[in-house]
């Protein structure tokens, strides 16, 4: 019922020439009935809209509450949607650490991004500290109450697990480890939000491979991921999209 998202997140990554990756994935793409996303930066959002051409949806990485305003270097959702996105992350571990922002903040985009029509891919996760002393639930059970507004549905909302210290390091969590994160949200999602919170989709995030992404897909509540570094290249993404 829910339908499978790969999801990449170029971060601070690609210039005009990288579109090649883009126009290379929809040459080979694989056959596969799950959704396709990339989120380019934000001085990217239309020219890869353009490449893509409707068969690969496009976000943003990130934009402001506001809706316009003077905010000199952000970008609002009404832009992102301009330029022709169709989803946002918000809240990714990189952002809550070097821009300080809080599940309040991630609150208020949230809520800024459902009121431009985007979908909000909204990121959670540990630190490796927080895991070690045992404070991987609560912690997330924290930042799904404090980051997520009322209202949201299956349409407009996708969940990400990103565990911090498996953010590019190679290292990936046990499947175990990854289930129960999964499985907790599931029920935190039905108990807040009902059948709604039953449709949304729970992507995991963090050293995601055409190597191991089989197995993590396969996963109890698992419904996609969200690629960083693995997401640059159409070889990679592909097998990354074909293994969903
Ligand atoms: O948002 C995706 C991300 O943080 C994971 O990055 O490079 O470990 O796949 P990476």
């Amino acid at each position: 019922m829910r339908r499978k998202l790969a999801a990449g997140n170029w971060k601070m990554n690609g210039l005009k020439a990288d579109l090649r990756e883009v126009a290379a994935l929809l040459t080979d793409r694989p056959a596969s009935g799950c959704e396709v996303l990339l989120c380019p930066p934000a001085t990217l959002v239309a020219a890869m809209a353009m490449t893509a051409a409707g068969r690969i949806a496009v976000g943003g990485q990130d934009c402001h509450a506001a809706q316009s305003g003077a905010h000199t270097g952000d970008i609002s959702a009404q832009m992102l949607k301009d330029a022709g996105a169709s989803h946002v992350i918000l809240g990714h571990s990189e952002r809550r650490a070097d821009h300080g922002e809080t599940d309040a903040v991630v609150r208020a985009k949230t809520e800024a991004a459902l009121a431009a029509g985007l979908v909000a891919v909204i990121c959670l996760g540990e630190t490796e500290t927080q895991r070690d002393a045992g404070e991987t639930l609560a912690v997330i059970g924290a930042q799904l109450e404090g980051s997520l507004p009322e209202g949201l549905t299956g349409a407009t909302c996708v969940i990400a697990y990103e565990p911090v210290w498996a953010i590019g390091t190679g290292r990936i969590p046990s499947l175990d480890q990854i289930a129960e994160v999964h499985d907790f949200l599931r029920d935190r999602l039905v108990a807040r939000f009902g059948a709604e919170g039953a449709t949304m989709r729970l992507l995991y995030g963090g050293s995601v491979k055409p190597s191991n992404a089989s197995e993590i897909f396969a996963t109890s509540n698992v419904d996609g991921a969200l690629v960083g570094g693995a997401s640059l290249k159409a070889a990679d993404f592909g097998a990354i999209v074909a293994a969903l």
